[in-house]
């Protein structure tokens, strides 16, 4: 059986990059798998977080998950600190990962950035709450963009290394799932960095709350180069705003970029990006309109979400008193 896991931090609104990334794959998953999707709000707090914008952010993009069709009711839809399985099995896994593994994650050298030492000791600490999150549900697949593939290595090398000291197959090794063609969206300021929440520049990224006007202008405002669109794959090279802008049409009409760039090959940047706002407008703004609709009814969002809370408790007791045996701690 496949159970699916994947998570996204509420600090702030989503933005295209994860749309694409990662919430509308989780909402094809949805189908066919068992699936849990949360809403890491401790991971958020790695980072200082202002407490009534915590709030207000894991609504929002709750009701941006639920707008974007992720069905509640099939789906568990739930906020990591309510289930404080996920921070009691990340201690144990503090106890099994090794320094040195944390070391090597390039996430936490991007985010801490000059000033290490000042860094939250979470901060470090992110990728083995992550593995705990995953873990506490024996979840075998994890659906994510491109970013978090270090992470899942971790994830897997605590599993194995927990199996091994205990001589139990107590957890599995979790896959990522990578697919789409957007699996890292890139800013429109700057095709060589990650779109990203955290971007001092509102204009580097589209949010899932921007009207169409504000898509338009973004778009217009992208960056791009003096060439004409390319003929094929190879014209790319060197041309990182032209592989996104093609890359996310692609993703946005489900196509191939190799069919994108047949579609739009010697024309111009100009051209192109009005055809890109078009599309970008027909997708988004449906979900933004519907996202507004929640928002307005915050106690029906934190009904859903205490309602994930508890079913997920359910799934990860089990497990958290598999493991306790495991260790050697005593029944409670
Ligand atoms: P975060 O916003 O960092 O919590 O990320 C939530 C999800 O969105 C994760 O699965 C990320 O891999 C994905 N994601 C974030 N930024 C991008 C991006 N620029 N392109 C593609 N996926 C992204
Ligand atoms: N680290 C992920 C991100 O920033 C969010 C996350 C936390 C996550 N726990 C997870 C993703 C478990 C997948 C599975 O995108």
């Amino acid at each position: 059986m496949k159970r699916i896991f994947s998570g996204i931090q509420p600090t702030g609104n989503l933005h295209l990059g994860n749309y694409l990334g990662a919430v509308r794959n989780w909402v094809r998953l949805q189908t066919e798998y068992e699936c849990l999707y949360c809403l890491v709000d401790q991971h958020a707090i790695t980072l200082w977080q202002e407490p009534g914008e915590l709030r207000a952010h894991t609504r929002e993009v709750a009701a941006a998950m639920i707008a974007a069709g992720l069905d509640p009711q099939r789906n568990i839809l739930m906020v990591q600190s309510h289930n404080p399985d996920h921070a009691e099995l990340a201690w144990i896994f503090n106890c099994t990962a090794r320094v040195g593994w944390l070391n090597r994650m390039t996430q936490f050298k991007e985010k801490a950035g000059k000033n290490r030492e000042n860094a939250s000791v979470g901060l470090y600490d992110y990728p083995v709450l992550m593995a705990a999150d995953i873990l506490v549900y024996k979840a075998t697949h994890v659906p994510v963009g491109e970013d978090q593939k270090q992470h899942l290595e971790l994830c897997r090398d605590i599993a194995q290394k927990f199996n091994q000291d205990y001589g139990r197959e107590t957890f599995p090794l979790t896959e990522p799932l990578i697919f789409g063609a957007a699996t890292r969206v890139m800013s429109l300021r700057d095709g060589t960095k990650k779109m990203s929440k955290s971007d001092e520049s509102d204009y580097s990224r589209i949010n899932m709350t921007d009207d169409a006007d504000t898509i338009a202008l973004k778009l217009r405002k992208a960056k791009t180069d003096p060439e004409p669109l390319p003929e094929h794959v190879g014209g790319l090279e060197g041309r990182p705003e032209a592989a996104n802008l093609l890359g996310i049409w692609a993703a946005l009409s489900d196509a191939t970029l190799e069919s994108a760039i047949a579609r739009f090959a010697g024309r111009r940047f100009s051209e192109f990006k009005n055809e890109l706002t078009d599309l970008a407008v027909a997708s988004l703004s449906p979900i933004t309109k519907e996202m507004q609709r929640l928002l307005a009814d915050p106690a029906a969002i934190d009904a859903i979400l205490r309602r994930g809370g508890e079913r997920a408790r359910e799934l990860s007791a089990p497990v958290i008193a598999e493991v306790r045996e495991t260790v050697g701690f005593l029944p409670r």
